[in-house]
């Protein structure tokens, strides 16, 4: 069961138009989506099931802004409504079901639920994009994993130490406790270290912005959740007693993790995560430098969760145990317990 009544990043804008004519198809919250541009250049989602015989509409091609299906040629419209097909005519075909997109930040995000009720204005507001003052490289990763394993993962960095020891790990991390707040849907955890050895990623970023990588750090990690399921994490160094994540920009080198992840089945998901930094801004080869090394941190977690899943799968009855160092993947959880028991009810009463 997923929060349907809301905006999920379906893709990349560059993995649609890197298809030239063919749409995308893909899975979103147990849905099967086509995803191409209509006739206006404006990006459409439609359930990936064509009304003649069922085939998926994803395996055809985009003909002026319909979705041509690759079996006998029915051309389907942005609406979900057949708009011809050859040789037949169309007007008794059943429509089948269109979803709610929009295209912002570099995304397409869509909306599987009523597309009625879908909202721009609940869109969430990133700075960071299409700001000059913030440079962002990212990348997708398929998880075989439920996407809440991917939620704990990120609202608890204690794992940093074992899963990413030879990048942002160190054994501060694990000594120093996390402080969880809830506020209203949001939820907070954070870690604040002080007079530390940086790690190795953040040595590399000192650098980058021209600090003195063997200097002593204060580190912070500060983690939000925002329902469905994103994520957004502010860390960064900076200069022992500088004032941490409010030293000035020169004392310090940090980042916001951006994290949107997307279920596709109870059992699987879609990681578009990436990293948006204040510091040199106009240097795409730093982009591309902490985009690799993210890319490779997170291959690390990938590995953990897709294992994790399998285990998980072979005995779901088996309890797990929720320690302190859980309360921010278990705070979430809730929120999206309590908003999915929403969601169903006003189904019901509806
Ligand atoms: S199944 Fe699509 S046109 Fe026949
Ligand atoms: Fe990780």
């Amino acid at each position: 069961m997923f929060i349907k009544n809301t905006w999920y990043v379906a893709c990349a804008l560059t993995e649609l138009e890197a298809l030239g004519d063919k749409p995308l198809g893909r899975t979103i919250c147990n849905e099967k989506m086509a995803f191409f541009k209509g006739p206006d250049g404006q990006v459409a989602a439609v359930e990936d099931f064509c009304p003649h015989r069922g085939a998926p509409l994803s395996l055809g091609k985009v003909c002026k802004g319909h979705l041509q299906c690759g079996y006998h040629g029915l051309e389907m419209g942005v609406d979900g409504k057949t708009v011809q097909m050859p040789g037949q005519r169309v007007r008794g075909f059943p429509a089948i079901k269109s979803y709610a997109v929009v295209e912002r930040y570099g995304f397409v995000w869509v909306w599987p639920g009523d597309p009625t009720k879908a909202d721009v204005a609940k869109m969430p507001v990133f700075e960071f994009f299409d700001n000059p003052a913030w440079a962002y490289g990212g990348g997708l990763y398929h998880v075989k994993a439920d996407y809440r394993l991917m939620i704990d993962n990120l609202m608890d960095l204690t794992h940093e130490t074992y899963v990413h020891a030879n990048s942002i790990g160190q054994p501060e991390i694990d000594e120093t406790p996390c402080e969880t707040k809830v506020d209203g849907d949001q939820v907070i955890l954070q870690r604040h270290m002080q007079g530390v050895q940086a790690p190795p990623f953040w040595q590399m970023a000192m650098s980058a912005n021209g600090l003195d990588p063997q200097a002593k750090v204060d580190r912070w990690q500060i983690c939000r959740f925002t329902p469905p399921s994103h994520i957004m994490i502010d860390v960064g160094v900076a200069l022992a007693g500088q004032g941490g994540f409010d030293a000035a920009p020169e004392h310090k080198a940090y980042s916001v993790v951006v994290d949107f992840i997307t279920p596709e089945t109870e059992t699987s998901h879609w990681y578009h995560w990436g990293m948006a930094r204040q510091f040199k801004p106009e240097d795409a080869a730093l982009t591309d430098k902490i985009r690799a090394g993210q890319g490779g941190i997170f291959n690390e977690d990938m590995e953990m969760l897709q294992l994790q899943q399998a285990n998980i799968s072979q005995w779901p009855e088996r309890k797990l145990l929720m320690l302190n160092i859980d309360s921010g993947g278990v705070q979430s959880r809730r929120i999206i317990d309590r908003l999915l028991a929403q969601e169903n009810s006003s189904e019901i009463t509806a």
